[in-house]
């Protein structure tokens, strides 16, 4: 099975009982497994998303490879995204090696150049049939090591969001309503009613960002108002970093490193399944 876009995987996830697709970001190759498991415990199909930091450090061509192996082994169907990434060229780079959806993210920029910008990405993706997600207002907390202070948070306003679409025929749009990225201690606070007013104004699957930490209320009521795709991010890393600083400070030098890594895992798998399940 080839990789698929967001589009071919939205309608396989709904078929099969979820109400939105929950897109997973992959820190290291070591955790890689754990995603396929979670998706065959569930059923559910898999979306990873991969940062521009995590697509430099381990290389576009092994991360393809490597999962479009994973992918036919298991016959999960799979979705490859690049996460927020605001450079044009390592867009068009990640759709080269076959990525098969990628996020332009110009919300930092005027309204006017994030939608031009887009186009651009757009008429290069339509090419090779890869979606592309876009981003309007600015969410908070720190994505990729670059942090957005709490003052420069911009709620995505209803008539943006309509002008954006109307002239950036985008699949999928990222809207800030009121979650952060990255954080365990900030509380989100989501604005509900402006979701729905988006989600009412905009014919386009909604993706949320920020989704560790989202109280599984507010995630019952964000998929049932547009957010197709919902992003979750550091609760992996959280659980691998905390198994990993158990396993090596309790073990010997010359333990098999493999061994150190395998609670890691298993937390992984837990935790992606266990989110794939609330969004059924
Ligand atoms: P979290 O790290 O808060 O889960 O957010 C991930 C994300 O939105 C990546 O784009």
């Amino acid at each position: 099975m080839k990789l698929l876009n967001f589009k071919q995987l939205l309608p396989i996830a709904q078929q099969r009982g979820f109400h939105a697709v929950g897109s997973f970001n992959l820190h290291c190759l070591e955790m890689l497994p754990a995603y396929f498991e979670a998706a065959l415990d569930t059923n559910a199909p898999l979306m990873i998303q991969i940062s521009t930091g995590t697509a430099e450090y381990l290389g576009r061509e092994l991360l393809v490879s490597s999962i479009q192996s994973l992918t036919e082994k298991h016959d999960v169907p799979t979705c490859l995204h690049l996460d927020h990434c605001s450079n044009l060229d390592d867009i068009k780079k990640a759709i080269d090696s076959g990525f098969s959806s990628v996020m332009y993210d110009g919300s930092h920029l005027p309204l006017a150049e994030n939608i031009a910008n887009t186009n651009i990405i757009l008429e290069y993706a339509r090419q090779f049939d890869v979606t592309v997600e876009a981003e309007l207002g600015a969410i908070g907390g720190a994505e990729d090591g670059k942090a957005v202070a709490d003052s420069d948070i911009a709620f995505t306003t209803v008539a943006e969001a309509t002008q954006f679409v109307r002239e950036a025929d985008v699949d999928m749009l990222a809207v800030s309503i009121g979650t952060v990225h990255g954080s365990y201690t900030a509380k989100t606070n989501i604005q509900h009613e402006l979701l729905a007013e988006i989600h009412q104004a905009v014919d386009k699957s909604l993706v949320l960002h920020g989704g560790t930490g989202v109280s599984d209320e507010d995630m019952h009521f964000v998929i049932r108002h547009g957010m197709d795709k919902v992003n979750v991010g550091t609760e992996m890393n959280v659980q691998w970093v905390k198994h990993c600083q158990d396993t090596f400070s309790s073990g010997k030098v010359d333990d098999s490193v493999r061994k150190f890594f395998i609670p890691a895992r298993k937390a992984v798998r837990e935790v992606i399944a266990e989110k794939m399940r609330l969004f059924q």
